[in-house]
């Protein structure tokens, strides 16, 4: 499933953009909801879940190991929870298709169980680093082996006993974060992650939605082991890296405005707005409101004249998935964008800093690579050519906005990896489109 057809798409440019739209749930939310529903004793119910093939991945993971999922409307789910050690043995490899977090945070989670369990992934999960994951884990006890040392999936999982850990992380990463937390449910005591900056909490921020007693404090966060959690009702946010694209396209393109309703703004990732305000974009965001322990708002942007800075630091991590297509709008800022300490992004589905330099240098933008970001020179119109994602859905859709205001069509090949994270992204993106 994941192993997509080649598939291509040609964007034509448009006179404007407008009208009010709703994006898809938030991926890591929706995740996280099937992993802690399932841990949950009694039933949870989900809305505004991602049905894209990330989150497919993790709701079938959990079916193989005995968890009745239902789908009771277009995005809405029942999980039976069975408890914490309610998952019993899968009788297969559990395929997490291209899900970084799906790979990540269930190996923390497997470590602890009582039972054996292979985890694999397409050609690109199984090309991404999981020492991470793995050696933290093995401080806890776990017993885990994968290619190159444990570097690269499939990794087997042997669940056994572990023992709490104080973890001084070297990278700003949501999924060590969570893996490690998730590892910790398993054990008595208590289990501290620290971090250089402060990555997605939405783990933490669901662990005590659902009855745990989590710590956080400046710089990291604990966890107390063998808690009781209890089935909720989680409402799911729309996700900020897929709103990002429209508040993109909506800034660069003349005439635009467009209202993106019901996006999750947790500060932990709601840099692309920090990034793009400063850039001189005009973002307003209404309606502030509390959904299920996250706070949501609906995005306003209008067209606006971008212009470059300098971007690196703290808000690096809160905008991590972002830079495809925080390089579009540079590219066509006036004056130079510098994006450091980044280099985590050449780790992520794809080398996104050598695929956007690629990718966005066939249209004519002026970007050059650095070993820990990229230095863009904004242009005044982008050309048409031919393009591809690489096979990663942000490239692909980072492509399609810079699209938009091209001078010609823009043909984009290996277009269905968005079904990865967006799935009704192009629908979307035509009803925005006028002329
Ligand atoms: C995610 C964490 C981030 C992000 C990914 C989703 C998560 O990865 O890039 O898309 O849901 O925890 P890292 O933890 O590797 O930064």
């Amino acid at each position: 499933m994941s192993e997509h057809k080649l598939e291509t798409r040609i964007i034509k440019p448009v006179k404007s953009l407008r009208g009010e739209i709703f994006v898809p749930g938030d991926k890591s939310i929706s995740h996280r909801s099937i992993m802690l529903g399932s841990l949950a004793e009694g039933t949870t119910r989900v809305s505004g879940f991602l049905m894209g093939e990330d989150n497919l991945s993790t709701w079938k993971a959990f079916e193989s190991m005995g968890i009745d999922i239902r789908q009771t409307g277009q995005t809405e789910l029942e999980i039976d929870g069975k408890g914490l050690d309610g998952l019993s043995e899968p009788g297969n490899v559990l395929d997490c298709g291209n899900s970084g977090t799906t790979m990540r945070l269930m190996s923390g989670l497997l470590a602890g169980q009582s039972f054996f369990s292979v985890l694999t992934g397409d050609q690109y999960l199984r090309r991404r680093p999981m020492k991470r994951v793995f050696t933290p884990l093995n401080a806890m006890g776990a017993r885990i082996w994968g290619r190159d040392g444990g570097e690269r999936a499939p990794l087997a999982i042997q669940g056994t006993d572990l023992r709490p850990t104080t973890y001084a992380s070297p990278v700003a990463s949501a999924q060590v974060k969570s893996a490690i937390l998730l590892a910790g449910l398993s054990v008595e005591g208590q289990t501290t992650v620290t971090e250089p900056h402060l990555s997605r909490d939405h783990s933490e921020r669901m662990l005590a939605y659902f009855g745990a007693e989590v710590r956080p404090f400046t710089g990291g966060v604990s966890l107390v082991g063998r808690p009781h959690l209890a089935a909720q009702e989680v409402l799911i946010p729309g996700d900020i890296s897929s709103a990002a694209f429209f508040m993109v396209a909506g800034l660069v393109t003349p005439g635009a405005e467009l209202l993106i309703r019901n996006v999750g703004i947790n500060p932990t990732r709601s840099g692309i707005i920090d990034i793009l305000t400063a850039m001189g974009g005009q973002i307003e965001l209404l309606d502030l409101r509390e959904q299920s322990g996250e706070p949501v708002a609906d995005v306003l942007v209008r067209y606006s004249r971008l212009k470059g800075i300098e971007i690196g630091g703290d808000v690096v991590p809160r905008a991590i998935d972002e830079f495809p297509v925080v390089s579009v709008a540079a590219a066509l800022a006036e004056g130079t964008t510098i994006i450091r300490d980044a280099e985590e992004l050449r780790v992520k589905e794809t080398d996104r800093i050598a695929a956007m330099v690629s990718e966005l240098g066939k249209l004519g933008a002026q970007v050059e690579a650095r070993r820990d970001g990229m230095v863009i020179k904004g242009v005044e119109q982008l050309k048409g050519g031919k393009v591809s994602s690489c096979g990663d859905h942000r490239i692909a859709m980072s492509l399609a906005v810079a699209a938009l205001s091209a001078d010609g069509p823009v043909s984009i090949e290996d277009t269905a990896c968005t079904e990865t994270s967006f799935p009704n992204f192009w629908q979307i993106l035509e009803g925005a489109g006028e002329g």
